[in-house]
């Protein structure tokens, strides 16, 4: 656990991290394989990282992508869908190749979705893996979508929200009841398979979650208390976020 004095410092560390992944990566002449995430947490990492990109030529030319989620069903170029939310807060401003960016498809047909979530995990696989995923955290405890009762070797899949979550995205569909009631995530089983796992959090009203996930006994009812049997994670935290630790 680091904990930093507010979110602007704490995320600067973190697009530092991640940049200087992606340069070590280039140097390699490798790619750099991420796994991304939506939501208030990371918006302060993405906009760092595209500072790092106008102001000190951060090139993701050799950066893949991997969304953690979507809602389902959503329509890619809705307001509230993460493929929108995505070229807002990164895509649109940085040089990544649109055929490198990942997100699950919201607009699949029901039937269809199972074999694209295996083709999502494959797609990883094939890159040899996620190097870095950040995660933020729901007040569930979700991860992804993850929500309670995720199993621990999960993987992507079509989940039913929790009336908690839906009710914190009411705000972004003018009304829970316009909330899609599924999501496409990855699995509890794909994000620790990540090389490295980043699960930023701030705010006080995340401070009770962020004391389960971190000091809670492991448990399906708040799945990110899974992180805890990775070797590999890291929570990075505000004051506030780790007010109760
Ligand atoms: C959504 C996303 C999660 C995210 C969570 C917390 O449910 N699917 O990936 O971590 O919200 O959101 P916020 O960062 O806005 O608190």
């Amino acid at each position: 656990v680091t904990v930093y004095p507010d979110a602007s410092f704490a995320s600067k560390k973190v697009a530092k991290r991640i940049a200087n992944l992606i340069i070590a990566k280039n140097e390699k002449g490798e790619k750099t394989i991420l796994g991304l995430a939506t939501g208030a947490t990371p918006i302060k990492v993405y906009a760092e990282l595209i500072r790092l990109h106008r102001e000190e030529g951060l090139s993701f030319e050799n950066v893949i992508t991997f969304n953690l989620d979507e809602y389902y069903p959503m329509k890619p170029d809705a307001a509230q869908s993460y493929v929108t939310f995505m070229n807002e807060n990164l895509f649109d401003h940085i040089d990544i190749k649109k055929e490198n960016i990942h997100i699950p498809d919201g607009t699949l047909k029901q039937e269809n979705v199972a074999a694209f979530c295996l083709e999502y995990e494959k797609k990883i696989s094939s890159y040899g893996g996620l190097d870095l995923q950040v995660l933020g955290i729901g007040r569930t405890g979700h991860i992804g979508f993850n929500e309670p009762g995720s199993a621990p070797n999960s993987g992507t899949r079509l989940v039913t929200l929790d009336d908690l979550t839906r009710r914190d995205a009411s705000h972004d569909f003018g009304g829970k009841e316009n909330v899609p009631v599924k999501a496409i995530t990855m699995g509890i089983g794909t994000i620790f398979k990540a090389r490295e796992i980043i699960l930023m959090a701030w705010n006080y009203k995340k401070a009770s979650i962020i004391k389960k996930a971190v000091e809670g006994e492991i448990s399906s009812d708040v799945p990110a208390t899974y992180l805890q049997l990775s070797e590999n994670v890291e929570f990075v935290l505000d004051e506030e976020a780790a007010a109760e630790l």
